[in-house]
């Protein structure tokens, strides 16, 4: 191997039973449109880096994410919610996120991204939720902007929002992409990792 192999991974060593599921998950890894290993593995590390506690994620697919997210809450001690609104997709990622059931609070939620995050930012508003310390951005490429508007408000400062497809959707997240570099709020950077991810941090 190729010591400057970008697609090497030195991962966290997973349960037999929850590797035999990322293996199989990865097998239809385009069907389903997930991360990559490396990506993955990045987004679980990052978790863990910021000790966040209280993570979203916009976009589940059938969970192979999820998993490296509940892994990261785990250790972190944290609650993770999850938006998917095909509901066959979202039924697969349940019955994958089940393993982690006793160890993480998780809320898997069923609807439009831009809905789902509507109604948390109302939860949060009055009180009956806490604001997120990490959001990781991976539905419909074209509403990476519209799901910025509320994850801004719903981010606690010192948050982070990971967005995927980056590079590979470029003109797509354009505009996503200028938006986050022009507000002096956040600091960010695009990292050349899987499909492109953009790291971004609250200021203030
Ligand atoms: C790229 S996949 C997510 C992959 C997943 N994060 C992983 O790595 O395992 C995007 C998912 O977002 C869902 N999606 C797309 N647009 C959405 C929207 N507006 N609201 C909710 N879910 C959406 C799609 O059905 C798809 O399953």
């Amino acid at each position: 191997m190729d010591i400057c192999d970008v697609k090497r991974v030195n991962s966290v060593c997973f349960d037999e039973e929850v590797e035999k599921i990322l293996s199989s998950l990865e097998k239809t890894r385009c069907e389903f449109w997930n991360l990559d290993r490396p990506s993955a593995n990045f987004l679980n590390m990052l978790i863990k880096i910021n000790n966040s506690k209280n993570v979203l994620e916009i976009g589940t697919s059938n969970g192979y994410s999820g998993i490296w997210i509940l892994e990261a809450l785990k250790e972190t001690k944290g609650k993770f919610t999850t938006i998917e609104f095909w509901e066959k997709r979202q039924r697969v990622a349940r019955k994958n996120f089940e393993i982690y059931k006793k160890d993480v609070f998780m809320e898997p939620k069923i609807g439009s991204a831009i809905v789902v995050l509507q109604d948390l930012e109302n939860e949060i508003r009055s009180s009956k939720r806490e604001k997120y310390d990490f959001i990781f951005i991976d539905a419909n490429k074209k509403e990476y902007v519209d799901y910025f508007e509320y994850a801004d408000k719903i981010l606690k400062i010192g948050g982070i929002i990971l967005a995927d497809n980056i590079l590979t959707h470029y003109e797509k997240t354009l505009p996503y992409i200028n938006l986050l570099f022009e507000n002096k709020n956040y600091q960010s950077q695009i990292l050349d990792i899987g499909a492109g991810m953009m790291i971004s941090r609250k200021l203030k």
